[in-house]
């Protein structure tokens, strides 16, 4: 199967109540572990290249290793694997275009840093061109907090998106998908350690009353593992007070509108966290195959568990 667009995979996912996951990919190990999993779980999915992964590994590699997995999936497991490529946070009209001239299905316009009539202006400009080119768009409204933000407690509600805007930017627009704030951050430090992480459901519902049948977006939605924090924690890493979204508040999320949860801070954790535990248990060890060959299994371990316990769309292929 050809690489496809999100189109057929959000319909599905909003009808069924489930989400598909979106992993941002850096190199052939993690675009190994990811769609392993996926191919063992009948999973739909969509790989994501951010800017800085274009820059750390090309476009012309990332794409042929995904290539690879397509046509891995289809020999060894003798079927279709839908998969979606994604830029993730796109931040220019140049980058998006980039990416939709050198193959990917769909493309995020992340100008929710702008004011609202940029961002509809650069984010409409985009899905002009994306759309004659059979690409989707996802555009955002409202700001990620920071990972200093006291999300549960003083987070101003400016940085939330306001439901009140929504309609207006998606009909003039006409994006795809809009990622949306409400309580998610980037990285592994996103909330304050004896705090009660909480999301904003009510803006979650409220916004998809507004939008009847349209997909919803969360970015920074790791849960952020205890256990590959007390991995790394426990073989020469200091990551005190990382904390993530928990899982059953994404379960929920993605038993509402949100389609497409974003993941990439777990994959880090999970590598991570095994090539620590690895070194420091054979520090004579230096063929790369031996400590990547444990990182690519538990990227595996990880994201199934995710596909079936968190996102619910294991045997949706
Ligand atoms: O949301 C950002 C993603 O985690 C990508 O991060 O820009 O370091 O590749 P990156
Ligand atoms: P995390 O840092 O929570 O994994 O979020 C990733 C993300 O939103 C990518 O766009
Ligand atoms: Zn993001």
């Amino acid at each position: 199967m050809a690489i496809v667009t999100t189109k057929e995979m959000f319909q599905k996912a909003y009808d069924g109540g489930y989400a598909i996951g979106a992993f941002n990919v850096n190199n052939m190990e993690i675009v190994q572990g990811i769609t392993e999993a996926a191919i063992e779980q009948r999973a739909p999915l969509i790989l994501q290249v951010s800017k800085g992964a274009r820059a750390y590994a090309k476009h012309v590699y990332l794409m042929k290793l995904i290539e690879a997995a397509i046509e891995d999936a289809e020999q060894t497991a003798g079927f279709d694997l839908p998969i979606a490529v994604h830029l993730d946070h796109g931040d220019s009209f140049e980058l998006c275009k980039s990416c939709i001239d050198g193959g990917f299905s769909s493309v995020m316009i992340d100008a929710s840093g702008k004011p609202f009539e940029e961002n509809i202006a650069i984010t409409k400009q985009v899905v002009e061109y994306a759309h004659d080119h059979g690409v989707v768009v996802e555009a955002e409204l409202g700001t990620l907090a920071g990972v200093e933000d006291e999300v549960n407690v003083s987070a101003e509600d400016s940085s939330y998106t306001r439901p009140e805007d929504v309609q207006e930017f998606v009909q003039r627009t006409g994006c795809d998908s809009l990622a949306i704030a409400i309580g998610t951050s980037h990285g592994a430090y996103k909330f304050k350690p004896g705090t009660n992480p909480q999301l904003r459901f009510d803006i979650l519902e409220d916004v998809s009353k507004r939008l009847p049948g349209f997909p919803i977006v969360l970015h920074g939605s790791s849960s952020v593992p205890q256990k590959f924090v007390e991995m790394i924690n426990a073989n020469g890493g200091n990551m005190p007070g990382a904390i993530g979204v928990p899982e059953d508040q994404l379960r929920k999320a993605a038993s509402m509108a949100v389609c497409k949860i974003n993941i990439d801070s777990d994959l880090r954790l999970a590598m991570t966290a095994t090539v620590r535990k690895f070194f420091n248990e054979h520090p004579d060890k230096f063929d790369p195959r031996e400590y990547l060959k444990p990182a690519r299994a538990t990227i595996k371990d990880m994201v199934a568990h995710k596909l079936v316990n968190v996102l619910g769309c294991n045997g949706k292929a």
